[in-house]
Protein backbone atom coordinates (compact mmCIF):
# COMPACT_ATOMS: atom_id res chain seq x y z
CA UNK A 1 0.00 0.00 0.00
CA UNK A 2 1.30 3.20 -1.10
CA UNK A 3 1.18 6.97 0.43
CA UNK A 4 -1.00 7.89 -2.47
CA UNK A 5 -3.40 5.04 -1.12
CA UNK A 6 -3.54 6.28 2.25
CA UNK A 7 -4.39 9.53 0.46
CA UNK A 8 -7.67 8.40 -0.80
CA UNK A 9 -8.45 6.75 2.36
CA UNK A 10 -7.91 9.51 5.14
CA UNK A 11 -6.84 13.32 4.89
CA UNK A 12 -3.33 13.04 4.78
CA UNK A 13 -0.09 13.62 1.78
CA UNK A 14 2.65 11.72 0.61
CA UNK A 15 4.96 14.69 1.71
CA UNK A 16 3.62 14.48 5.30
CA UNK A 17 4.21 10.80 5.40
CA UNK A 18 6.91 11.41 4.27
CA UNK A 19 8.76 13.55 6.46
CA UNK A 20 6.93 12.94 9.62
CA UNK A 21 7.78 9.12 9.17
CA UNK A 22 10.37 8.16 6.41
CA UNK A 23 7.51 5.87 5.36
CA UNK A 24 6.56 5.19 1.73
CA UNK A 25 5.17 1.81 1.03
CA UNK A 26 3.79 -1.31 3.34
CA UNK A 27 3.12 -4.63 2.58
CA UNK A 28 -0.65 -5.86 3.18
CA UNK A 29 -1.35 -9.27 3.66
CA UNK A 30 -4.17 -11.24 1.25
CA UNK A 31 -6.93 -11.64 3.35
CA UNK A 32 -6.42 -15.52 3.54
CA UNK A 33 -2.81 -15.16 4.21
CA UNK A 34 -2.41 -15.16 8.22
CA UNK A 35 0.72 -14.13 10.44
CA UNK A 36 1.36 -18.23 10.68
CA UNK A 37 1.81 -18.33 6.95
CA UNK A 38 3.87 -15.28 6.84
CA UNK A 39 6.23 -16.72 9.63
CA UNK A 40 6.29 -20.20 8.67
CA UNK A 41 7.58 -18.92 4.99
CA UNK A 42 10.07 -16.67 7.02
CA UNK A 43 11.19 -19.89 9.47
CA UNK A 44 11.44 -22.06 6.14
CA UNK A 45 14.09 -19.41 4.40
CA UNK A 46 16.00 -19.21 7.73
CA UNK A 47 16.17 -22.88 8.11
CA UNK A 48 17.49 -23.11 4.71
CA UNK A 49 20.07 -20.95 5.00
CA UNK A 50 21.02 -21.80 8.11
CA UNK A 51 21.36 -25.81 6.01
CA UNK A 52 19.02 -27.66 9.19
CA UNK A 53 15.97 -29.23 8.78
CA UNK A 54 12.51 -29.29 10.66
CA UNK A 55 14.27 -32.23 13.02
CA UNK A 56 16.99 -29.99 14.06
CA UNK A 57 15.12 -27.24 15.75
CA UNK A 58 14.46 -27.71 19.69
CA UNK A 59 12.77 -24.79 20.31
CA UNK A 60 10.25 -22.36 18.17
CA UNK A 61 9.60 -18.91 19.64
CA UNK A 62 7.27 -16.27 18.07
CA UNK A 63 7.13 -13.01 19.05
CA UNK A 64 3.54 -11.79 18.15
CA UNK A 65 0.58 -9.62 19.12
CA UNK A 66 -1.38 -10.73 15.80
CA UNK A 67 -2.29 -14.49 16.38
CA UNK A 68 -4.55 -16.39 14.23
CA UNK A 69 -6.24 -17.63 17.32
CA UNK A 70 -6.05 -17.00 20.96
CA UNK A 71 -5.75 -20.77 21.56
CA UNK A 72 -3.41 -22.84 20.46
CA UNK A 73 -0.57 -20.31 20.20
CA UNK A 74 0.73 -18.84 17.36
CA UNK A 75 3.99 -21.02 17.75
CA UNK A 76 1.79 -24.21 18.24
CA UNK A 77 0.71 -23.04 14.57
CA UNK A 78 3.72 -22.50 13.12
CA UNK A 79 5.44 -25.83 14.48
CA UNK A 80 2.09 -27.65 13.31
CA UNK A 81 2.88 -25.81 9.61
CA UNK A 82 6.37 -26.43 9.82
CA UNK A 83 6.67 -29.75 10.94
CA UNK A 84 9.13 -29.19 13.78
CA UNK A 85 8.48 -32.52 15.88
CA UNK A 86 11.43 -32.03 18.14
CA UNK A 87 10.30 -29.21 19.61
CA UNK A 88 8.58 -26.99 22.04
CA UNK A 89 7.11 -23.69 20.86
CA UNK A 90 5.76 -20.63 22.49
CA UNK A 91 4.70 -16.90 22.16
CA UNK A 92 5.75 -13.76 23.48
CA UNK A 93 3.23 -11.13 23.38
CA UNK A 94 6.17 -8.19 23.42
CA UNK A 95 4.80 -6.02 20.50
CA UNK A 96 7.73 -4.66 18.75
CA UNK A 97 10.29 -6.26 21.39
CA UNK A 98 9.46 -9.92 20.82
CA UNK A 99 11.94 -10.86 18.42
CA UNK A 100 14.60 -9.07 20.81
CA UNK A 101 12.78 -10.85 23.75
CA UNK A 102 13.03 -14.31 22.13
CA UNK A 103 16.77 -13.79 21.23
CA UNK A 104 17.42 -12.97 24.83
CA UNK A 105 15.23 -16.24 25.96
CA UNK A 106 17.31 -18.38 23.56
CA UNK A 107 20.51 -17.43 24.52
CA UNK A 108 20.74 -19.00 28.26
CA UNK A 109 18.94 -22.29 26.40
CA UNK A 110 21.82 -22.04 23.98
CA UNK A 111 24.62 -21.74 26.76
CA UNK A 112 23.12 -24.34 29.00
CA UNK A 113 23.45 -26.73 25.98
CA UNK A 114 25.43 -26.32 22.92
CA UNK A 115 23.62 -28.83 20.60
CA UNK A 116 20.50 -26.84 20.89
CA UNK A 117 18.94 -25.59 17.77
CA UNK A 118 16.24 -22.39 18.46
CA UNK A 119 14.10 -20.66 15.80
CA UNK A 120 13.05 -17.27 17.15
CA UNK A 121 10.26 -15.46 14.69
CA UNK A 122 8.75 -12.27 14.48
CA UNK A 123 5.10 -11.99 12.86
CA UNK A 124 2.56 -9.83 12.40
CA UNK A 125 -0.65 -9.20 10.42
CA UNK A 126 -0.76 -5.44 11.67
CA UNK A 127 -3.82 -4.73 8.98
CA UNK A 128 -5.64 -6.69 10.86
CA UNK A 129 -6.00 -4.80 13.71
CA UNK A 130 -5.36 -1.04 12.01
CA UNK A 131 -7.78 1.68 11.96
CA UNK A 132 -7.90 2.85 8.66
CA UNK A 133 -10.39 5.65 9.60
CA UNK A 134 -7.47 7.09 11.91
CA UNK A 135 -4.85 8.92 9.67
CA UNK A 136 -2.59 9.27 13.03
CA UNK A 137 -2.24 5.53 13.12
CA UNK A 138 -2.87 3.66 9.66
CA UNK A 139 -0.31 5.23 7.91
CA UNK A 140 2.33 3.55 10.09
CA UNK A 141 1.72 -0.03 9.86
CA UNK A 142 2.41 -3.17 8.16
CA UNK A 143 2.64 -7.04 7.62
CA UNK A 144 5.38 -9.09 7.77
CA UNK A 145 7.60 -11.69 9.13
CA UNK A 146 11.41 -12.44 9.78
CA UNK A 147 13.03 -15.74 11.40
CA UNK A 148 16.54 -16.24 12.21
CA UNK A 149 18.26 -19.80 13.43
CA UNK A 150 20.47 -19.61 16.62
CA UNK A 151 22.59 -22.00 17.09
CA UNK A 152 26.20 -22.46 19.33
CA UNK A 153 29.08 -20.49 17.26
CA UNK A 154 32.47 -22.38 17.69
CA UNK A 155 34.37 -19.12 16.08
CA UNK A 156 33.32 -16.47 18.32
CA UNK A 157 30.56 -15.11 17.79
CA UNK A 158 27.12 -15.03 19.68
CA UNK A 159 24.98 -12.93 22.05
CA UNK A 160 27.11 -10.89 23.90
CA UNK A 161 24.44 -8.73 26.04
CA UNK A 162 20.83 -8.19 26.69
CA UNK A 163 18.87 -5.98 28.40
CA UNK A 164 15.03 -5.89 28.51
CA UNK A 165 12.72 -3.33 30.38
CA UNK A 166 8.93 -2.32 30.57
CA UNK A 167 6.44 -0.28 32.03
CA UNK A 168 2.84 -1.32 32.49
CA UNK A 169 1.68 2.28 33.37
CA UNK A 170 2.26 3.51 29.88
CA UNK A 171 0.36 0.74 28.83
CA UNK A 172 -2.82 3.09 27.43
CA UNK A 173 -0.53 4.81 25.10
CA UNK A 174 -0.47 2.54 22.60
CA UNK A 175 -3.29 -0.28 23.32
CA UNK A 176 -6.03 -2.38 21.63
CA UNK A 177 -8.60 -1.92 24.64
CA UNK A 178 -11.29 -3.97 22.70
CA UNK A 179 -10.92 -7.59 22.65
CA UNK A 180 -10.25 -9.29 25.62
CA UNK A 181 -11.80 -10.97 28.25
CA UNK A 182 -12.50 -7.53 30.31
CA UNK A 183 -13.70 -5.72 27.13
CA UNK A 184 -14.86 -7.93 24.35
CA UNK A 185 -16.38 -7.43 21.06
CA UNK A 186 -19.37 -6.01 20.57
CA UNK A 187 -20.72 -4.66 17.40
CA UNK A 188 -20.80 -1.12 19.03
CA UNK A 189 -17.11 -1.41 19.94
CA UNK A 190 -16.60 -2.84 16.73
CA UNK A 191 -18.42 -0.42 14.55
CA UNK A 192 -16.80 2.24 16.36
CA UNK A 193 -13.46 0.95 15.85
CA UNK A 194 -12.50 0.43 19.22
CA UNK A 195 -11.26 -3.03 18.18
CA UNK A 196 -8.25 -1.88 16.57
CA UNK A 197 -4.56 -0.21 17.50
CA UNK A 198 -5.11 3.25 19.33
CA UNK A 199 -1.87 5.45 20.14
CA UNK A 200 -0.80 8.62 21.46
CA UNK A 201 1.69 9.20 19.14
CA UNK A 202 3.76 11.96 20.15
CA UNK A 203 3.81 10.62 23.70
CA UNK A 204 4.73 7.13 22.64
CA UNK A 205 7.86 9.00 20.59
CA UNK A 206 9.46 10.90 23.14
CA UNK A 207 9.96 7.21 25.21
CA UNK A 208 11.19 5.61 22.49
CA UNK A 209 13.73 7.68 22.00
CA UNK A 210 14.96 8.17 25.34
CA UNK A 211 14.83 4.20 26.25
CA UNK A 212 16.20 2.82 23.32
CA UNK A 213 19.01 4.93 23.72
CA UNK A 214 19.56 4.00 27.03
CA UNK A 215 19.03 0.25 26.57
CA UNK A 216 21.66 0.61 23.75
CA UNK A 217 24.09 2.55 26.18
CA UNK A 218 23.42 -0.50 28.75
CA UNK A 219 24.58 -3.45 26.10
CA UNK A 220 27.22 -1.89 24.95
CA UNK A 221 28.55 -0.90 28.38
CA UNK A 222 28.30 -4.51 29.81
CA UNK A 223 29.78 -5.70 26.73
CA UNK A 224 32.93 -2.88 27.24
CA UNK A 225 32.42 -1.68 24.22
CA UNK A 226 30.89 2.21 22.62
CA UNK A 227 28.95 3.26 19.34
CA UNK A 228 32.68 3.53 17.61
CA UNK A 229 32.86 -0.64 18.08
CA UNK A 230 29.32 -1.11 16.40
CA UNK A 231 29.60 -2.24 12.86
CA UNK A 232 25.76 -2.03 12.38
CA UNK A 233 22.98 -0.38 14.20
CA UNK A 234 19.72 -2.60 13.10
CA UNK A 235 16.90 -0.59 14.68
CA UNK A 236 13.05 -1.06 15.21
CA UNK A 237 12.01 0.60 12.34
CA UNK A 238 8.65 2.58 13.64
CA UNK A 239 9.98 5.85 12.52
CA UNK A 240 12.89 7.86 10.77
CA UNK A 241 12.61 10.17 13.26
CA UNK A 242 13.38 8.18 15.77
CA UNK A 243 16.02 6.47 14.63
CA UNK A 244 17.91 9.57 13.65
CA UNK A 245 17.67 10.73 17.12
CA UNK A 246 18.99 7.64 18.63
CA UNK A 247 22.27 7.53 15.59
CA UNK A 248 22.29 10.66 17.22
CA UNK A 249 22.32 9.64 20.92
CA UNK A 250 25.00 7.07 20.27
CA UNK A 251 26.96 8.89 18.04
CA UNK A 252 26.74 6.63 15.60
CA UNK A 253 26.62 8.07 11.75
CA UNK A 254 23.61 6.80 9.89
CA UNK A 255 26.03 4.63 7.15
CA UNK A 256 26.17 2.61 10.24
CA UNK A 257 22.55 2.27 10.97
CA UNK A 258 20.21 -0.13 8.58
CA UNK A 259 16.85 1.46 7.40
CA UNK A 260 14.31 -0.28 5.33
CA UNK A 261 11.07 1.51 7.08
CA UNK A 262 10.45 3.25 3.57
CA UNK A 263 9.04 -0.08 2.16
CA UNK A 264 7.57 -1.83 4.89
CA UNK A 265 6.71 0.54 7.73
CA UNK A 266 6.03 -0.39 11.32
CA UNK A 267 6.15 -4.38 11.41
CA UNK A 268 6.13 -4.84 14.71
CA UNK A 269 7.84 -7.61 16.05
CA UNK A 270 8.87 -8.88 12.58
CA UNK A 271 10.51 -5.36 12.01
CA UNK A 272 13.61 -5.85 13.49
CA UNK A 273 14.60 -9.33 12.23
CA UNK A 274 13.02 -8.60 8.26
CA UNK A 275 16.53 -5.79 8.81
CA UNK A 276 18.43 -8.27 9.99
CA UNK A 277 18.19 -10.65 7.29
CA UNK A 278 18.10 -8.03 4.61
CA UNK A 279 21.22 -6.03 6.07
CA UNK A 280 22.84 -9.89 6.13
CA UNK A 281 21.39 -11.15 2.19
CA UNK A 282 23.05 -7.57 1.04
CA UNK A 283 26.52 -8.61 2.61
CA UNK A 284 26.46 -5.83 4.89
CA UNK A 285 27.49 -7.49 8.01
CA UNK A 286 30.62 -9.51 8.26
CA UNK A 287 32.20 -12.30 10.46
CA UNK A 288 33.18 -10.58 13.63
CA UNK A 289 31.30 -7.58 13.05
CA UNK A 290 29.34 -5.85 16.15
CA UNK A 291 25.47 -5.63 15.52
CA UNK A 292 23.45 -3.75 17.62
CA UNK A 293 19.50 -4.81 17.87
CA UNK A 294 17.21 -2.45 19.68
CA UNK A 295 13.48 -2.30 20.04
CA UNK A 296 10.80 -0.39 21.40
CA UNK A 297 6.48 -1.03 21.50
CA UNK A 298 3.59 -1.23 23.11
CA UNK A 299 3.48 -2.40 26.75
CA UNK A 300 5.79 -0.45 26.88
CA UNK A 301 8.57 -2.39 25.99
CA UNK A 302 12.12 -2.67 25.12
CA UNK A 303 14.97 -3.71 24.58
CA UNK A 304 18.36 -4.62 23.06
CA UNK A 305 21.03 -7.08 22.31
CA UNK A 306 24.54 -6.76 20.73
CA UNK A 307 25.89 -9.95 18.78
CA UNK A 308 29.09 -10.59 17.23
CA UNK A 309 28.29 -11.59 14.21
N1 LIG B 1 -1.41 12.98 7.78
C1 LIG B 1 -1.52 14.29 8.02
N2 LIG B 1 -1.58 14.84 9.24
C2 LIG B 1 -1.51 13.97 10.27
C3 LIG B 1 -1.38 12.58 10.11
C4 LIG B 1 -1.34 12.10 8.79
N3 LIG B 1 -1.24 10.79 8.51
N4 LIG B 1 -1.33 12.00 11.31
C5 LIG B 1 -1.41 12.98 12.23
N5 LIG B 1 -1.53 14.18 11.59
C6 LIG B 1 -1.66 15.50 12.18
C7 LIG B 1 -2.28 15.47 13.55
O1 LIG B 1 -3.67 15.40 13.47
C8 LIG B 1 -1.80 16.79 14.11
O2 LIG B 1 -2.63 17.82 13.58
P1 LIG B 1 -3.07 19.05 14.51
O3 LIG B 1 -1.78 19.74 14.88
O4 LIG B 1 -3.97 19.83 13.62
O5 LIG B 1 -3.75 18.44 15.70
C9 LIG B 1 -0.42 16.96 13.49
O6 LIG B 1 -0.38 16.07 12.37
C10 LIG B 1 0.71 16.61 14.44
O7 LIG B 1 0.37 15.37 15.09
P2 LIG B 1 1.38 14.62 16.01
O8 LIG B 1 0.75 13.35 16.48
O9 LIG B 1 1.92 15.56 17.04
O10 LIG B 1 2.52 14.31 14.93
P3 LIG B 1 3.92 13.71 15.16
O11 LIG B 1 4.93 14.61 14.58
O12 LIG B 1 4.13 13.25 16.58
O13 LIG B 1 3.88 12.40 14.23
C11 LIG B 1 3.58 10.04 14.51
C12 LIG B 1 2.91 11.41 14.48
C13 LIG B 1 2.55 9.01 14.85
C14 LIG B 1 4.16 9.80 13.13
C15 LIG B 1 4.71 10.06 15.55
O14 LIG B 1 4.23 10.60 16.76
C16 LIG B 1 5.28 8.70 15.83
O15 LIG B 1 5.86 8.07 14.97
N6 LIG B 1 5.18 8.27 17.09
C17 LIG B 1 5.79 7.03 17.55
C18 LIG B 1 5.07 5.89 16.93
C19 LIG B 1 5.66 4.62 17.35
O16 LIG B 1 6.84 4.48 17.41
N7 LIG B 1 4.76 3.71 17.62
C20 LIG B 1 5.00 2.38 17.83
C21 LIG B 1 6.05 2.04 18.75
S1 LIG B 1 6.44 0.52 18.17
Amino acid sequence: MTNADFEKLVDTSDEWIISRTGIKERRIADADMFGSDMASNACRNAMEMAGCSPEDIDVLIVGTVTPDYRLPSEACVVQEKLGLVNAVAFDIAAACTGFINGLTIARPMIETDPTKKCLVVGCEKLSSITNYKDRGTCVLFGDAAGAAVLAADTNGGGIISTFMKSDGRLGELLWQEIGGTKNPYTPENVYNGRDKLIMSGSEVFKVAVREMSIASEKVLKDAGLTGDDISLVIPHQANIRIIDALAKRLKVDKSRVFINIEKYGNTSSASVPLALDEANRQGKIKPGDYVLLVAFGGGLIWGAALVKW
